[in-house]
């Protein structure tokens, strides 16, 4: 029944935006929900289903029958109310031609009010009796097809198939001289019956209406921080196996404030990989690209720049502390306080190879003397910093950590003649291990948000880097909300 809201849910694990199928728009992260993903979901939406269905109210039921030596009974069934749908077994399978969901040996619970009256020749007033009476329907199937396309890079649902089955009802009367109309009930079965199945046909209809609606207002990118955010576009139809359902989506940063977005190039070498071990719920892919577009986009904003005037070695800050090193220095600026102004000279770029992360760092350092209130560059060593990353889940974000593996150095210019490489050798080692990776890090220790809908927690996710990308490979929970609360956290 409730299987109509599966594809909300699903769908919004995800999130759209516009995209034509133009060969400029490739995927650079992938969502794979796997059979076990899939059941996940689907429980959850018929829990959500049934919770939104009951108690629903049936359209009232009126019958005359003629009976033998009675005479014209007219019969009422009124304010008929499923109350309780259990569900026993149900199934999700993804086909060629879309989405089937199947609930089989579903039971449900309905009470009514009974009204009969009649008059006969044997006695001239009218007689009537009511009562209430306990409806049981069993074996009740209610079988879903759903397709799922992309739109302009909004996921739309359609409903291809829908139809409920119930095959067998009981219905006990209470009340009035019940053991009396008890046999006659039979006559109501077939609608009773009906009237179920119509019901809850029309609500599961209108549940995929509303879940088609909820699909087109989700948010078309998720922010990161202030400047940045993903685009979540999807890209492509999704991918419907006999056991998963892969969604293709956009996955780079860009700016929120559509600041121009870096032109760099990036290439989606293979299609989606699947997680090794078909039990994880979830697999998202990101490719290489998706990290170097955020290089890109914070290298181009300059954000990537900053000058440093605290060091956990403060005499390092001070011509004093390079008298020994470069003693033209501290000839020319004696006993001065100097500052650092560190920036990127290209934006950094990352290698995933199997179980390894690799970074290239170019940064130009200006060594800044202070002297009356005036700051005054001095030198510019180039560096290039060659370090690897380690990446891991934080709540819903995917963080990082460098460390550093070896580093090159060359002088860029000088005001103060030529320096010694070697002996600045181990400062520069220091101000990158003390003050430029710990600030790098704290940056990535944040990470940046994974597209999984909000309500959804990864758990004992693990991590697998292959050739040019990441793959997340989790296990979901839910919180406990509904649906509806779902599209409030998500500002709906
Ligand atoms: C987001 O991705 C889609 C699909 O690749 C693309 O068409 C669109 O231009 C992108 N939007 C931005 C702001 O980059
Ligand atoms: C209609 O059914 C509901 C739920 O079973 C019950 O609470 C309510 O009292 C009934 N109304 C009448 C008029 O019998
Ligand atoms: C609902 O119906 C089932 C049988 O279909 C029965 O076993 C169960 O006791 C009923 N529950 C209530 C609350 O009436
Ligand atoms: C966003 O950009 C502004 C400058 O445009 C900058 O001051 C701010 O620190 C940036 N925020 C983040 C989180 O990078
Ligand atoms: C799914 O399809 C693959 C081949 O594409 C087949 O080997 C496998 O048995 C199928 N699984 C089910 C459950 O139908
Ligand atoms: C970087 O952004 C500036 C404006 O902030 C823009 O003029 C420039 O073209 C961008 N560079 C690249 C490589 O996109
Ligand atoms: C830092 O150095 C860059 C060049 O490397 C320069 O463009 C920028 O103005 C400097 N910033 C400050 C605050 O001195
Ligand atoms: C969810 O919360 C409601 C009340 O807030 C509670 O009745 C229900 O048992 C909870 N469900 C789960 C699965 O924790």
């Amino acid at each position: 029944m409730a299987p109509t809201i599966l594809f909300v849910l699903m769908a919004s694990f995800f999130i759209p935006t516009n995209s034509h199928l133009e060969l400029t728009d490739q995927a650079f992260t992938s969502v794979a929900l796997s059979q076990q993903g899939l059941d996940f979901v689907k429980n959850l939406l018929i829990d959500e289903a049934i919770s939104s269905i009951i108690p629903l109210q049936l359209p009232k039921i009126e019958k005359s029958v003629k009976i033998p030596f009675v005479g014209n009974v007219h019969m009422v069934l009124s304010n008929t109310t499923i109350y309780k749908i259990d569900v026993s077994e149900s199934y999700v399978k993804p086909g060629d031609t879309g989405i089937a969901i199947i609930v089989s040996g579903a039971t449900c619970n309905l009470s009514m009010n009974w009204y009969y009256s009649y008059s006969t020749w044997l006695v001239p007033v009218e007689i009537s009796d009511r009562g209430s009476a306990s409806v049981q329907v069993e074996g009740m199937e209610v079988g879903l097809t759903l397709g799922l396309e992309n739109q302009e890079g909004t996921l739309k649902l359609s409903l291809m198939e829908c139809g409920c089955y119930v095959k067998e009802i009981s219905v006990i009367l209470d009340g009035g001289a019940s053991w009396l109309y008890q046999g006659m009930v039979d006559a109501f079965e077939g609608q009773i019956g009906s009237a179920v199945e119509k019901a809850i046909t029309r609500k599961l209809e209108e549940g995929i209406l509303k879940l088609d609606s909820f699909l087109q207002t989700l948010p078309k990118e998720i922010p990161v921080d202030d400047n940045a955010s993903l685009n979540i576009t999807f890209v492509n139809d999704p991918l419907l196996s006999n056991s998963s359902i892969v969604f293709e989506i956009n996955g780079l940063f860009t700016g929120r404030k559509r600041a121009p977005v870096p032109k760099h190039r990036l290439e989606n070498s293979q299609s989606s990989v699947f997680c090794p071990s078909s039990s994880r719920m979830l697999g998202i892919t990101l490719d290489e690209a998706v990290f170097n577009s955020a290089s890109a986009f914070y290298y181009n904003a300059s954000f990537m720049q900053w000058i440093v005037d605290k060091v956990p070695d403060q005499s390092l800050l001070n011509t004093g502390g390079w008298r020994f090193i470069v003693p033209q220095l501290y000839k020319k600026y004696p006993n001065d306080d100097m500052n650092l102004n560190i920036s990127l000279s290209s934006p950094p770029v990352m290698r995933i190879a199997r179980n390894n992360i690799d970074a290239v760092i170019n940064l130009d350092l200006v060594i800044d003397v202070l002297e009356a209130g005036k700051v005054i560059p001095v030198a510019c060593v180039t560096l290039v910093i060659r370090c690897s990353g380690l990446v891991k889940i934080a709540g819903n974000n995917l963080a990082g950590s460098v460390k550093l593996n070896d580093f090159t150095m060359s002088l860029k210019w000088s005001n103060i003649g030529n320096l010694r490489l070697y002996l600045i050798q181990p400062v520069m080692w220091t101000l990158i291990q003390t003050v430029f990776l710990p600030h790098a890090n704290s940056q990535l220790a944040k990470g940046f948000p994974l597209p999984i809908i909000r309500g959804f927690t990864l758990y004992d996710a693990d991590i697998i880097c292959s050739d040019s990308r990441i793959m997340v490979c989790s296990d979901v929970s839910y919180k406990n909300q509904t649906i509806l609360s779902v599209s409030n956290a998500l500002g709906l």
